[in-house]
């Protein structure tokens, strides 16, 4: 597993981080807005974004160039096109190049439509400032000025980063997908890394380029760790329901596109048998391929804290998905449409900021489920992983469990060689000593 390889150091250590075709072009990157993006040179002058160290008296670091270009892999997106993997894709896919195609091009750079392009844009600033704050067409002048207020900038066309919620659907936008770019099995089946996200982690991930400190506060509010975790799960569940109406049943004749299932269904060796209990009790037959639901999963277990028949109903519909997946496509989509009613109807309630109670049930709820075998697959276990490592950190408790959660951490090291018992006994000696 890579995504937990570089927060790994955080409680190691005990330190906290501080925090294809151009016809559809005009359709693609709506969700920062539809401003034009004036390129990373015109945020990074010496006197702006691009100061060697952070500037005391200002409110914003005025160095973010400097992390962005040297720490920040963002900046590397598009120069990685260029390398051995890439080539090699491009070549399986039958493009003539990685750095021309647009379903490269799509998440690892900032390829707005020729009229969003700004003169001083240029693509191989890779995933750049506006591919996340929005095109600043409209802010660039002001933004800076005394007296102007984020609400303003917004109101400009910033995009609100901070919040939990538009936060997740732009990073997911490139770490999950939408219906105009999506990482399909052919890409994978080309080389492309397998996309693992979590918010909170991947956000504590990203090399910082701000400080969350008192004025920050003041101006953006305080955004628990908690909550931007439970946004990333709900947008997770959320859009992936809503890709299987444009990818589930698409240009692959009678196979539907793997990328939605769980990829260790297949991708395991012969000789170790599972006996995929979990699968037959949400109303599958052995030898059916389960839908990744993980993120619904993870959901399904939040929901409870707070709601229990909430959840019993997200139980309820998340099993009808499964049975569905087995009939047709037609009953695929109205499953899912319940389900996306279901969770729109949820979303304010599961949104709200959770206290220590809540975040303490809701650890000992993952850790159960996970001692009991609950979550079989790597994927799933991978998202209740970070679930408790998320939790135990917003309890302040993660150098107290360092040795547990390391040990916990390295039953997911290897993907192949994943053992879901040794995972589950792992999680029990968790909840025996954090729970006595
Ligand atoms: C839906 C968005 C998406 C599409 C489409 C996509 N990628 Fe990626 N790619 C990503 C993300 C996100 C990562 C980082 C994965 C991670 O580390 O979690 C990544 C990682 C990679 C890596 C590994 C990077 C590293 O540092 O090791 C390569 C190489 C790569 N992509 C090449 C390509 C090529 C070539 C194409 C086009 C054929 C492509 N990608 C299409 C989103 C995408
Ligand atoms: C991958 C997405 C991403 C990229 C790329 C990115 N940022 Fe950010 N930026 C964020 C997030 C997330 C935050 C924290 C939430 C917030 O305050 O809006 C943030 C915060 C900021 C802040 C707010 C600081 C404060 O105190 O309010 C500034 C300024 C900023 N970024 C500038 C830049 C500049 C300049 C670049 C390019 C050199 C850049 N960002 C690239 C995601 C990104
Ligand atoms: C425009 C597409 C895009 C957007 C938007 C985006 N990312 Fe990424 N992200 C990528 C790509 C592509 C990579 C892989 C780059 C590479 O390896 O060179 C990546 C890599 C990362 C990595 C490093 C992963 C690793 O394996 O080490 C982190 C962490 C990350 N992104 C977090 C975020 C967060 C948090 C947000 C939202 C605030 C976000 N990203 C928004 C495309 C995007
Ligand atoms: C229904 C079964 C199934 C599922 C689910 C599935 N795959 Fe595959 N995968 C295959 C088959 C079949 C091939 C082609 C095998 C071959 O060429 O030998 C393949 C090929 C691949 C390859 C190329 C392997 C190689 O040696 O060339 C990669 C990488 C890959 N899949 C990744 C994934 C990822 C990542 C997921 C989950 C997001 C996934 N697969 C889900 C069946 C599956």
């Amino acid at each position: 597993m890579k995504i937990s390889m570089l927060r790994l150091p955080v409680y190691l250590f005990g330190l906290l981080v501080l925090g294809s075709s151009s016809s559809v072009m005009a359709e693609k990157n709506t969700i920062t807005g539809p401003h034009k993006h004036m390129g990373v040179a015109t945020c990074a002058s010496s006197v702006c974004h691009g100061k060697p160290a952070p500037d005391a008296n200002s409110y914003a670091l005025l160095n973010e160039y400097r992390t962005w270009s040297r720490e920040d892999l963002h900046s590397k997106a598009y120069k990685i096109l260029f390398n051995a993997e890439s080539k090699r894709m491009a070549k399986n896919l039958g493009l003539a190049s990685a750095h021309t195609a647009d379903i490269c091009l799509d998440c690892h750079a900032d390829n707005v439509p020729q009229s969003q392009r700004g003169p001083k844009f240029v693509i191989r600033d890779g995933v750049g400032c506006e591919a996340c704050h929005g095109g600043s067409e409209n802010w660039l002048d002001s933004h800076y000025k005394k007296g102007v207020t984020h609400a303003e900038n917004l109101k400009a066309g910033m995009y609100p980063t901070e919040s939990p919620k538009p936060r997740a659907e732009m990073c997911l936008s490139c770490h999950l997908g939408t219906k105009d770019k999506f990482a399909t099995h052919r890409i994978m089946g080309a080389g492309h890394p397998r996309l693992a996200f979590e918010l909170e982690t991947f956000t504590a991930n990203q090399p910082a380029h701000y400080v969350v400190d008192k004025d920050y506060l003041e101006r953006k509010g305080q955004i628990e760790s908690v909550t931007m975790w439970v946004a990333g799960v709900y947008y997770t569940a959320k859009q992936t329901l809503e890709l299987y109406n444009s990818h589930l049943l698409t240009a692959n004749g009678l196979i539907p596109e793997l990328s939605f299932y769980d990829c260790h269904a297949c991708h395991h060796p012969m000789d170790k048998k599972n006996w995929r209990q979990t699968s037959i009790e949400v109303g599958l037959k052995p030898g059916d391929l389960r839908l990744n639901d993980s993120a619904l999963q993870m959901l399904i277990g939040i929901s409870f804290i707070r709601d229990q028949e909430a959840a019993q109903g997200l139980l309820q519909l998340s099993r009808g998905l499964h049975v569905a997946s087995r009939k047709d496509i037609a009953t695929l989509r109205n499953a899912s449409k319940q389900l996306l009613n279901q969770l729109a109807g949820m979303e304010d309630m599961l949104l709200r900021n959770y206290n220590r109670n809540e975040i303490s049930e809701l650890r000992k709820r993952i850790l159960t489920k996970s001692a009991a075998g609950q979550y079989r697959d790597y994927t799933s276990a991978e998202q209740a992983f970070l679930a408790v490592e998320t939790l135990t950190l917003a309890l302040d408790q993660s150098e107290r469990y360092a040795n547990l959660m390391d040990s916990f951490y390295g039953s997911l090291a290897s993907e192949s060689a994943f053992q879901q018992t040794r995972f589950a006994s792992l999680a029990q000696r968790l909840l025996s000593t954090m729970y006595p």
